[in-house]
């Protein structure tokens, strides 16, 4: 061999108990965990497409859909977006894009390499749009997607997305919602709102590990992609052919790539669990930890970065990293003494906030006290570092 086998790899692996209290993943809840353990499966065996027919239904139902090209790609949540815009875009389209963080950059940046004429209506961080406003824009441009993200993770901003379909049909725009931080925290209807694609993260509310992403898009936008006039650009994302993979067009299953088995069962078991425990529950569960620990960081004399309290994220909580203390020096105390994750910021809000992610398993009482008895620790620790600098 001209190059040896690593030493490295004769060494066990580390992988440490972590609490996962930022932005996502989560921790998986244990019996996802064990089902991760099971047999891997052929991609067209019987059983494994068993499974791939109850996940679509669990996607059906977390997305409140009917849409039969529901299905999850083989990747993590920000391929959803990079999967719906490939799709949904042919060279020329003009789209408009809600941009108020990292996550309406990044579909701005993927929809210009799809060669559209992007436009942006853009909101200050921590704000988010009124349903004048996407009119307004959608009436100027006239594009015919808007996208738009139910919960930014960079800012912990949400926006409310009822009465928005309709706004969009009227002047013949898809629309197209990125829950990935989202869904599971609040509620979300995309039949009823009238969402034509929308795609989350496996690995937030779902408790399954990130890889694997469940996508729905609605019967005008199946016809969009089945009625372009240049093929869909990236082969993998090709809905066209992955829906026959998934059974959704009523044709026989074909092969389009390997799936892993593996994380189906994963993903199978997060549904499996938010089914038993039912959607509003699990949403009502998110918002009293999320009360609980707004109630906390007000206490410890912390800022909001979304000031209006009915915009905040439960999902993801974006605090002002207070003035003259270091935000790293928090979150590596939290990590190097409890193995805890609290995040700073991230794209625009970098070395600004602190988020605290509260999502699936993790949203529990015991979390939210413990994670706000560490930041208050943390931030101690931070203040006496910066007063012993004066
Ligand atoms: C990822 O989703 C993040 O917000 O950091």
């Amino acid at each position: 061999m001209e190059v040896p086998p690593p030493q490295v790899l004769t060494l066990p692996m580390v992988v440490p108990s972590k609490t996962l209290m930022g932005p996502g993943p989560s921790n998986c809840p244990p019996s996802v965990l064990q089902s991760l353990s099971l047999p891997v499966l052929g991609h067209l065996h019987p059983e494994c497409t068993k499974i791939m027919d109850d996940i679509k239904a669990g996607i059906q139902y977390v997305f409140q859909t009917k849409n039969e090209l529901t299905l999850a790609v083989s990747a993590s949540g920000h391929a959803g977006m990079e999967a719906v815009l490939c799709n949904l875009i042919e060279p020329g389209d003009r789209v408009l894009i809600a941009v108020n963080g990292i996550w309406g950059e990044r579909a701005n940046i993927m929809a210009t390499r799809y060669g559209a004429t992007v436009h942006r209506l853009e909101a200050a961080l921590g704000t988010n749009f009124s349903l004048t406003e996407f009119e307004d824009a959608i009436r100027q441009h006239k594009p015919v997607l808007l996208f738009v993200v139910q919960g930014e993770s960079s800012t912990g901003i949400y926006q409310p997305l009822e009465g928005l379909g309709l706004i969009c049909h009227k002047y013949n725009c898809l629309l197209v919602v990125d829950t990935v931080a989202s869904l599971g925290g609040v509620p979300f209807y995309a039949d009823r709102w009238g969402v034509d694609a929308v795609y989350t993260g496996s690995q937030k509310v779902l408790g399954a590990p990130p890889g694997i992403t469940p996508i729905s898009f609605s019967p005008k936008a199946k016809e969009r992609i089945f009625t372009r006039k240049t093929p869909i650009k990236v082969y993998y994302w090709d809905m066209t052919i992955l829906g026959d993979y998934w059974a959704c067009f009523g044709r026989p299953r074909v092969y389009h790539h390997t799936i892993s088995a593996t994380l189906l069962y994963g993903l199978r078991e997060g549904l499996s669990l938010v089914a038993k425990e039912g959607m509003e529950n699990v949403i009502n569960r998110h918002r009293m930890c999320m009360e609980r620990l707004h109630k906390g960081i007000r206490a410890l004399g912390l800022e909001f970065l979304v000031n209006k309290e009915s915009a905040r994220l439960p999902t993801v909580t974006a605090i002002k990293v207070p003035d003259n203390i270091d935000w790293m020096v928090v979150t590596g105390y939290a990590m190097k003494h409890y193995f805890l994750e609290i995040s700073g910021g991230l794209g625009p809000t970098a070395n600004k906030i602190f988020r605290i992610g509260i999502m699936g398993y993790n949203a529990t009482n015991d979390n939210i006290d413990f994670v706000l008895k560490v930041l208050e620790e943390g931030i101690n620790h931070a203040k006496e570092i910066s007063n012993s600098k004066l």
